[in-house]
């Protein structure tokens, strides 16, 4: 397994309910797939996490990456991992100008 952590910069018109319609996605889909997560959204930027078996990890991480509801897209860190640190949370929306939370998941 691995766990990847990435921010980027939500495209300008991209309003609040177009992210929980996001997270609504990604809850579902992530389920299914067996990946876990966090994502963290100040009102412009957005951290994620990500963790889960490494060929599926890697390739939501390439669909991610080319949605073009956010741009600025950058892998901070990925890791090899035996534990997941969220696994309850199919994609938790963290509020909050403070990304700590989720950025700190990487550095278990
Ligand atoms: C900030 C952001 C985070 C996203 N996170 C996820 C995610 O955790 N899981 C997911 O399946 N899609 C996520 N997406 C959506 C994907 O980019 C893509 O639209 C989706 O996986 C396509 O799903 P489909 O193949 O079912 O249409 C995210 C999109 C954005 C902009």
């Amino acid at each position: 397994m691995i766990r990847t952590l990435y921010f980027s910069t939500a495209a300008a018109d991209l309003s609040r309910e177009d992210v929980e319609t996001i997270v609504a996605h990604a809850r579902a889909a992530n389920a299914k797939r067996g990946v876990t997560g966090a994502l963290a959204y100040n009102g412009r930027n957005f951290c994620q996490l990500l963790e889960g078996e490494t060929d599926t990890v890697m390739a939501l991480i390439d669909t991610i990456s080319r949605d073009r509801r956010h741009d600025g897209f950058k892998v901070i860190d990925q890791k090899e991992i035996s534990e997941r640190y969220f696994p309850k949370w199919s994609m938790e929306l963290v509020d909050g100008l403070d990304f700590s939370a989720v950025i700190n998941a990487m550095k278990a």
